[in-house]
């Protein structure tokens, strides 16, 4: 049994974690541990009444030794005794903001719970899960807060959520609702982020915890490039195999926000959710609002094992069961192959080479609609532009059917051009300020998706493209944040709830198109990587990374999106070289090295390759396939880093048969030292071959002394090992 409930305490257990609280005195729920497996229920003691003095009580305490403002708690509100940042704010009827949070009632639930509107984590057909409702209530206004707690025995997660529930005779305003607040006893920890910007997106930031607030808070309107939504907190001694980490992820796509406050007694308390600022959500009597749903883990092992835990725990639980057991078609997308230059043969020529190559769908970008000949018009009028495809969308998805090659396309639904049919039709579908100038993104304005009408234009438009050919892939882009938040749908009290709103309007069209075509890939994307979250992964399992396709520089957007992600989601593909973003000319080999680890495919014009190119890029594509379950469905693990100099990973079979190692040489030296590689992957008993030079090792050999990694001879070049083991 993963939850155990005994004399007002909580215990959920994982394979090798425990999660501990416990009403204690007045109600109050407070927090225990959470790490490790421990086998204690009651951990009580770990929060002793001390005498602490210029903190407020809580009103029944003439002792004056229990305090909230120092004891760890499991979901904290605004307004009384505790100055640390809060979970929790409300505003009331009377303009106040209080919440005063006791234990009410508490259920034991078998499997997982829905989260209303909200992309969230799936039973999938496992079965070793179990979920705990906890009720909170705020006795002087009927406010009750539900926490839920879903505890997946065997991937070492916890998924929570929370609702707040008005039962008063009022509205209240939800002003802050954090999906998940963890408080520690303690701040001996690094936080590690996942930052960036547009092309730079997710590269690891390590920094021990301060006195004071730290964290980030996103009001782009979607996950933004700058700040992901997952983030770690690990032992400062921690490395990829040892040490105490913490994964945590939110399952949103909108603004969010993540803070950890170290206070003055040295505690630390992280709270992630929807960012608060300028957030206002109405709840009437009767109603309850909804958080986003949060994820965590905890490993003994590592960041390693971290990545891994929330790895497996994405594959099983947040993609959907459909894409399970498929292998996603291996693809060329033409945007770096021709930009907005292309028409009918140009495509029919690029699936005809893709075809003979290996290559298994061709998506056709930007550029295909309306009198779109650059990023300046016609976002919104999705009808094919029949001057460069005459016949349309139809028969030019069956000329590329023709050449043995399935069809994506691409869209960005989201948006609208000035220079539309879309906008001169309806000027006041882009959101706006009534009275205020738009600031414009790209050139482009983004609709007001929370008005049913525009929805409704956007699920029908995208129903049109995709009904009305064979079309098994769609690239959903979105290539502007939002600005001058406002809807017409909403009265002024209401003007908070925009952002919120519109991320909900996303998932709902996701929603309906995913129900609507249930075959169709859907790869989503955000100017490259500003949308690469596990809410979107909800709907469909693939994320363009990020618009830099640089071999060089993916290894680190790739490394560190591996952090909280499994490589099965992001989107990587060989370009040509020079590098469109950086002009860096790196080997094909090595371009195809990195490409492997994601869900690899092509950016170039295929069209123009010598034959020595054309042969090696076959026998990529051949190598992709053959080792696909291996690299999409392994276990991941980060080996050595050097950053700018070399970098090298692995992924291995469960049961640790198989090992394929990939290193690139980023820098050369002359006369350098050996460079050894140790793979914690392989088992320890087990011998394993390697596949090109017939040398055999022992698991323990290659955990403790590595492989030698092969000379290497330049920049940017690589090696591919392949380890099998010998049966004995
Ligand atoms: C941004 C995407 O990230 C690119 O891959 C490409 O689809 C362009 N948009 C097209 O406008």
């Amino acid at each position: 049994m993963a939850i155990l409930f005994k004399d007002g305490c909580f215990k959920l257990d994982t394979k090798n974690t425990t999660y501990s609280f416990k009403v204690a005195k007045f109600g109050y729920i407070l927090h225990g541990y959470y790490g490790k497996t421990v086998s204690d229920i009651d951990l009580g003691y770990t929060y002793p009444d001390l005498p602490r003095s210029y903190v407020a009580s809580v009103p029944e305490d003439t002792s004056m030794l229990f305090r909230i403002n120092d004891a760890p708690q499991e979901y904290s509100a605004y307004g009384i005794a505790d100055f640390r940042t809060t979970a929790l704010r409300i505003k009331h009827f009377d303009g106040s903001r209080a919440a005063d949070l006791r234990y009410f009632s508490h259920e034991i639930i078998d499997g997982v719970v829905a989260v209303k509107e909200l992309p969230h984590a799936t039973q999938n057909g496992f079965s070793d899960i179990e979920t705990l409702k906890v009720v909170l209530k705020d006795s002087a206004t009927d406010v009750f807060v539900n926490m839920y707690y879903t505890v997946f025995e065997q991937t070492d997660v916890i998924a929570r959520f929370v609702e707040i529930e008005n039962k008063g005779d009022n509205s209240v305003f939800v002003e802050k609702a954090a999906s998940l607040q963890l408080d520690f006893n303690d701040s001996d920890y690094d936080f590690i982020t996942l930052t960036g910007a547009w092309a730079k997106e997710r590269h690891v930031g390590r920094r021990p915890l301060v006195m004071g607030t730290q964290g980030y808070s996103v009001h782009t309107g979607t996950t933004s490039h700058q700040y992901s939504t997952f983030f770690a907190l690990c032992d400062k001694n921690a490395d990829e195999n040892m040490g105490g980490a913490y994964g945590f992820h939110l399952v949103y796509s909108g603004n969010h926000k993540t803070e950890i406050e170290v206070d003055q007694f040295g505690s630390a308390r992280v709270l992630a959710g929807i960012n608060d600022e300028g957030f206002s959500w109405e709840v009437k009597s009767g109603d309850k609002f909804v958080t986003p749903e949060a994820f965590m883990t905890y490993s003994n092992n590592g960041l390693g094992q971290m990545s891994r835990n929330l790895h497996e725990f994405i594959i099983r639980h947040i993609f959907r069961e459909k894409w399970h057991n498929v292998r996603r078609p291996l693809l060329i997308n033409n945007w770096e192959a021709t930009y907005f230059d292309f028409n009918y043969e140009k495509l029919v020529s690029l699936a005809e080479t893709a075809g003979k190559l290996g290559i298994e769908l061709l998506v056709m970008d930007d550029g295909w609609f309306g009198k779109r000949e650059d990023d300046k018009t016609s976002l919104g009028d999705w009808i094919a532009n029949t001057e460069k495809l005459p016949g349309g969308l139809e028969r030019l998805a069956k000329g590329v059917n023709e050449k043995g090659v399935k069809f994506g396309i691409w869209m960005e639904p989201e948006m609208i051009s000035e220079d539309s049919d879309l906008y001169r039709a309806h000027p006041d579908w882009a959101i706006s300020i009534p009275g205020r100038a738009k600031s414009i993104g790209r050139n482009q304005y983004v609709l007001d998706i929370t008005r049913d009408e525009v929805k409704q234009y956007v699920i029908d438009a995208i129903s049109n493209v995709i009904g009305g050919a064979n079309i098994e892939y769609l690239k959903w882009d979105m290539n502007r944040y939002l600005t001058e938040a406002y809807s017409l749908s909403l009265g002024k009290d209401n003007q908070g709830e925009f952002y919120h709103r519109y991320v909900l309007a996303v998932y709902d069209i996701l929603d309906v198109i995913i129900n609507k075509f249930p075959n169709l890939l859907i790869e989503h994307c955000s100017g490259g990587g500003g949308r690469f979250d596990t809410g979107m992964l909800y709907y469909s399992p693939q994320i363009w990374t990020s618009d830099d396709t640089d071999a060089h520089e993916r290894i680190e957007v790739q490394r560190g999106t591996s952090m909280g992600f499994p490589v099965t989601c992001m989107g990587s593909h060989v370009s040509a070289v020079p590098n469109h973003q950086t002009g860096r000319v790196t080997p094909l080999n090595t371009r195809g090295v990195v490409a492997y680890s994601g869900t690899f495919g092509y950016e170039l014009d295929i069209t123009a390759l010598t034959d020595e190119e054309r042969e090696e890029i076959s026998k990529q594509c051949e190598f992709y396939k053959e080792n696909y379950w291996l690299i999409n469905c392994g276990d991941y693990y980060r080996l050595n880093y050097v950053p700018g100099e070399f970098s090298a990973w692995c992924f291995a079979s469960k049961d640790k048969k198989e090992i394929l190692i990939f290193g690139v040489q980023l820098q050369a030296g002359a006369n350098d030292a050996n460079r050894f590689i140790k793979i914690p992957a392989a088992e320890k008993s087990m011998r394993y071959v390697d596949d090109s030079t017939n040398q055999t090792y022992f698991g323990d050999t290659l955990n403790n002394i590595g492989l030698c990694m092969p000379y290497q001879f330049g920049e940017r070049t690589s090696f591919i090992c392949h380890l099998r083991a010998i049966e004995e």
